[in-house]
């Protein structure tokens, strides 16, 4: 029992380990950094598009859509703790994350986490086939980017 715990805590170790901010050491590493974590926000919108008309009835139900754009939200998702743990602060470039990013990462983290299990819940949805609960469960992953974006990103 006891190894087991210990076992658990060293991945609890690790786990954390890799949230902390990792301040960059050059401006060619600060401009990479953000390009690549807004690269994955531009995939993230591009899936969540059609996402978005379809809850807003501008284009017709499509399960196959939902069930393969939030199967990529979700994975994107989880890339963004460890493309948002290179810290930018020390370099000023153009960029919308807010500095608070690096003094809050767990809470960043974790509004990352939202959108993951929001993503999820969209599979369920469209896998039972739950034509009544679709608007509902793409309404609820788009108020995980604005619950991030409101705190963390700038206007
Ligand atoms: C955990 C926080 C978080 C979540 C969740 C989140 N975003 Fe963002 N988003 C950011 C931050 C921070 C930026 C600014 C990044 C930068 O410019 O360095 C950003 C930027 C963007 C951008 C602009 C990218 C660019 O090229 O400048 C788009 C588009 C975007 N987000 C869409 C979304 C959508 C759509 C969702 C939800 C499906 C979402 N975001 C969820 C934090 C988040």
């Amino acid at each position: 029992m006891k190894k087991i715990i210990s076992f658990i805590a060293l991945l609890s170790i690790v786990a954390s380990a890799s949230a902390i901010a990792n301040p960059v050491e050059s401006e060619k590493q600060a401009k990479a950094a953000i390009q690549f974590r807004q690269a994955i926000l531009q995939l993230v919108r591009s899936n969540m598009g059609p996402m978005g008309a379809m809850a807003k009835g501008d284009i017709p139900y499509d399960s196959e859509v939902m069930m393969v754009n939030s199967q990529r939200i979700e994975q994107l998702g989880l890339m963004m703790e460890d493309y948002f743990a290179a810290d930018t602060r020390a370099f000023d470039l153009e960029t919308g994350a807010k500095d608070n990013i690096w003094t809050n990462q767990e809470d960043f983290n974790k509004k990352a986490e939202n959108m993951v299990m929001a993503a999820i819940q969209v599979q369920e949805v469209a896998s039972a086939g739950m034509t009544d609960d679709y608007r509902k469960s793409i309404g609820a992953l788009g108020a995980t980017c604005k619950a991030c974006h409101d705190d963390y990103k700038k206007d």
